[in-house]
């Protein structure tokens, strides 16, 4: 039988397949209307994060636009009213990648905001696997946004240190001791910022192409549908359960009961972030019959503590 190591390495080397590059790319640079303003004054910094390294590049990019001048909402996008989105004169939204793409609830999120007709949007991906398909997740979000009238003016991806349980939490990055985002990574966030916002006062646009034309195939594989047929118990030990509803709040598709100790296994989205952010290891996953331990648990086990940017002592957002 397969461990869940296999089964990873075999998606991930049917991914690679999958994503040959090959010169099929969907450019739509010269449909954007025209951005509504090359000052922007006031910025929405948006992210949906499980394991808060998708909240830390958000906060570290507001940060910098702070300091630019700029007046800066950042939110969790779970807890946005979608209705202000129109106002902002420059939107950047953050996710992470999971199963080589948007988290189907963000993009759910996003096919139902409304027009933002000429208002520049830049996404940003945090993601721990091996590189390949990150550009096209952010690519996908600011097709999402550009849906709705957004005007692409930047995207890039950060890596770190993954989120993805395994039983033994050893998947590459998790082993190596480069326990990311460093000083580079935050480097490059800054950069990021500092360009897009360059970008739009210059007026330029960036294209919205996928890097990797078959990424459409690789998206269609059932990848969530085929985790949650090897997750072979999802529920929640009463004992150890102190009742804090952080899995509920967590969780994006309302799929857990941590009073009753039940999971909808319908609506699970096998995203793990109830395991994730349990504070008393009380989530039981079990993989194919292998007990699950969640981030908190790893990085404790390790003696791990993830870097935060400097400019956190004086900035608040
Ligand atoms: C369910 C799940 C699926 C993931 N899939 C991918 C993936 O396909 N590619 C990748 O590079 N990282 C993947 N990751 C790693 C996350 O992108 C990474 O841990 C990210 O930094 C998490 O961001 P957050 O802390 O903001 O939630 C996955 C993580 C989880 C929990
Ligand atoms: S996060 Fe953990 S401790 Fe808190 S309610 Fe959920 S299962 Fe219980
Ligand atoms: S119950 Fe499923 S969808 Fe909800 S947080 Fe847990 S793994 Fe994610």
């Amino acid at each position: 039988m397969d461990t869940r190591r296999d089964f990873i390495r075999k998606t991930a080397i049917l991914g690679t397949a999958l994503c040959l590059p090959v010169s099929l790319t969907s450019e739509s640079r010269a449909e954007y209307p025209a951005l509504k303003t090359r000052d922007p004054k006031k910025a929405l910094v948006l992210w949906y994060s499980q394991t808060g390294q998708t909240r830390r590049y958000a906060k570290l990019i507001g940060c910098t636009l702070k300091r630019k001048g700029l007046d800066i909402d950042a939110r969790d996008m779970q807890e946005f009213d979608k209705n202000l989105l129109p106002g902002y004169d420059l939107i950047i939204l953050g996710t992470p990648v999971f199963y080589y793409d948007t988290p189907s609830n963000v993009s759910e999120w996003l096919e139902t905001i409304p027009s933002i007709l000429g208002t520049p949007v830049a996404t940003f991906v945090a993601f721990g696997g091996p590189e390949g398909n990150q550009h096209n997740a952010s690519t996908h979000l600011l097709k999402l946004l550009a849906k709705k009238g957004g005007v692409p003016v930047g995207r890039d991806a950060f890596r770190n240190i993954t989120s993805y349980p395994t039983p033994k939490w050893d998947s590459a990055n998790q082993i190596s001791g480069q326990h990311l985002p460093n000083t580079a990574t935050f480097d490059q966030t800054r950069q990021f910022t500092a360009d897009t916002l360059e970008r739009i006062i210059r007026g330029e646009t960036i294209s919205v192409s996928y890097e990797l034309a078959l990424r459409e195939g690789l998206r269609m594989l059932p990848l969530v549908w085929l985790n949650k047929k090897a997750i072979s118990k999802h529920t929640v030990d009463a004992e150890k359960c102190i009742s804090c509803l952080t899995c509920v709040k967590k969780c994006p598709s309302k799929a857990i009961n941590p009073l009753k100790q039940t999971v909808d296994r319908e609506k699970c989205l096998a995203c793990f972030g109830c395991l994730n952010n349990c504070p008393a290891d009380a989530v039981v996953i079990e993989y194919r019959g292998e007990r699950l331990y969640g981030f908190p648990q790893y990085l404790k086990r390790n003696k791990i503590t993830i870097m935060e940017p400097p400019e956190f002592s004086t900035c608040s957002l």
